[in-house]
C-alpha cells in the first residue's frame, strides 16, 4: 500500500522503554566491545543508532574460550568467545566514564554462572550512567549441570525476578532461541518484571574438519548468527510478539539483519527495534544505509514513524492446522 502523505519528512526515531532512541537501530552485544573501539570506524557517528549493547560483562575478568573462536559458515558464523570481559568493576569505573553520553543510549549486558552472579553484576549496573541493562539467560547455569538459564522457563524467570529486585532501570532479557517453546519463557520473563525483550540470541552449532576428525572451535559448540538464523528469528520473534505485544512490552528484533528490508521485516513481525551485529562485520556502516531506507519507505507509506508499522503484519485467516509438511 503507497500512500502521498503531507507534513513533515517521517521520523526514524522512537521511544523504547521511556528512553529516546535516534534510530530503531541498536548495535548488538559483543559485536561492538565496549563501544570505544567501534566510534574508531572512520564515518561512523554514534548519533546514528539507538542503542548500543556493550560486550557480555561478568563479576569476575574472563580470559574467554580457547581458539578458535570463531568461524565462518555458509550465510553466517559460529562463535564461542567464552565472555572475554575485564569484569564489572572495570567496566563500571573505567569504561563508562569514556562513553558519551550524550550521543546515544548505552545498554549493559549482563552474564552469570549463577543466579548471585547475575543479580550483583546488575546491582553495580545500577550504581552507574547505563541507561539499560540487558540480561544474557543464555549463560550455563553452573548449579545445574551446566544448562543454559535461558532455556527454562523457570530458571529464566528467578535471573530476571533476583535483577529486578537490585534495580529500576529499563531490563531487558534476552531470550534464547534453543528451547522448547519460547512464548513460555517469554511469559515467565514478563512476569518476573521484565521491562522489554530480545529476540534472538545465537543459535548452537558446530563445525567439524574432517581430515583431523576434530571440532574447529576450540569450546567444540559455538552459536550461529547472521544471515542463516534470519528466518528462524522472525518467527521467534512474531510467536513472542503474540505474547508481549499485548502486554505492551517492546521487543528488540535480532538475527542475520543486514539490511533495510531485513529491518522491516522484523519491525513488521513485532519488534519496536532491531538489533545488527553480524551484518557490522560486512559492513560497518550498515546502520546509516539502514536508517536512510526505513525513512525511505515511511515516506513511500504515508507513515509519521515505525509505530504504525510495528506487528503490523497481515496473517491470512484460519488455514486449519499449522502442520508445515
Ligand atoms: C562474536 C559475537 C559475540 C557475541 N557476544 C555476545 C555477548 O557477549 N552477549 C550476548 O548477549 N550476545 C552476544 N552475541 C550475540 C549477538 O548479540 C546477537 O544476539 C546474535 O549474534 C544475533 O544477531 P546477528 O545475527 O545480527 O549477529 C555475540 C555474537 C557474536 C557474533
Amino acid at each position: 500500500m503507497t500512500t502521498a502523505r503531507n507534513g513533515p519528512p517521517p521520523s526514524i526515531a522512537s521511544s523504547f522503554c521511556g528512553l529516546h532512541f535516534a534510530s530503531p537501530i541498536v548495535l548488538l552485544s559483543g559485536c561492538v566491545g565496549f563501544g570505544e573501539e567501534y566510534t574508531r570506524i572512520e564515518g561512523f557517528s554514534n548519533t546514528d543508532v539507538g542503542g548500543v549493547v556493550l560486550k557480555g560483562t561478568t563479576l569476575e575478568p574472563r580470559l574467554g574460550n580457547p581458539p578458535h573462536r570463531v568461524y565462518e559458515t555458509p550465510m553466517g558464523m559460529l562463535n564461542a568467545i567464552g565472555l572475554q570481559n575485564p569484569g564489572v568493576e572495570h567496566v563500571v569505573s573505567s569504561i563508562l566514564p569514556a562513553l558519551d553520553f550524550g550521543e546515544t543510549r548505552f545498554i549493559a549486558n549482563v552474564c552469570g554462572s549463577t543466579i548471585d552472579d547475575y543479580a550483583e553484576v546488575t546491582r553495580r549496573f545500577d550504581d552507574s550512567p547505563i541507561d539499560a541493562i540487558e540480561i544474557n539467560i543464555s549463560c550455563p547455569n553452573i548449579k545445574e549441570g551446566g544448562v543454559a538459564f535461558g532455556n527454562v522457563p523457570e530458571m529464566s524467570a528467578r535471573v530476571v525476578e533476583a535483577c529486578r529486585k537490585v534495580t529500576g532501570k529499563p531490563i531487558i532479557t534476552k531470550l534464547s532461541p534453543n528451547q522448547t517453546d519460547i512464548q513460555t519463557n517469554a511469559r515467565y520473563c514478563i512476569e518476573a518484571g521484565s521491562d522489554a525483550l530480545a529476540v534472538i540470541n545465537t543459535i548452537m552449532g558446530m563445525a567439524i574438519d574432517a581430515e583431523k576428525r576434530q571440532p574447529i572451535i576450540g569450546n567444540v559448540q559455538g552459536g550461529l548468527s547472521g544471515p542463516a538464523i534470519k528466518p528462524i528469528a522472525l518467527l521467534k520473534v512474531h510467536q513472542v510478539y503474540q505474547v508481549a505485544g499485548p502486554l505492551g512490552i517492546p521487543i528488540i528484533g535480532q538475527g542475520g539483519i543486514c539490511d533495510t528490508n531485513d529491518a522491516l521485516e522484523f519491525i513488521v513481525a513485532g519488534a519496536s527495534a532491531v538489533g545488527i551485529g553480524t551484518g557490522l562485520f560486512y559492513d560497518p556502516l550498515l546502520c546509516r544505509t539502514i536508517n536512510s531506507g526505513i525513512g525511505d519507505y515511511l515516506a513511500r507509506h504515508g507513515l509519521e514513524d515505525i509505530s504504525g508499522l510495528i506487528g503490523s503484519l497481515e496473517l491470512p485467516g484460519p488455514t486449519g492446522a499449522p502442520e508445515v509438511c
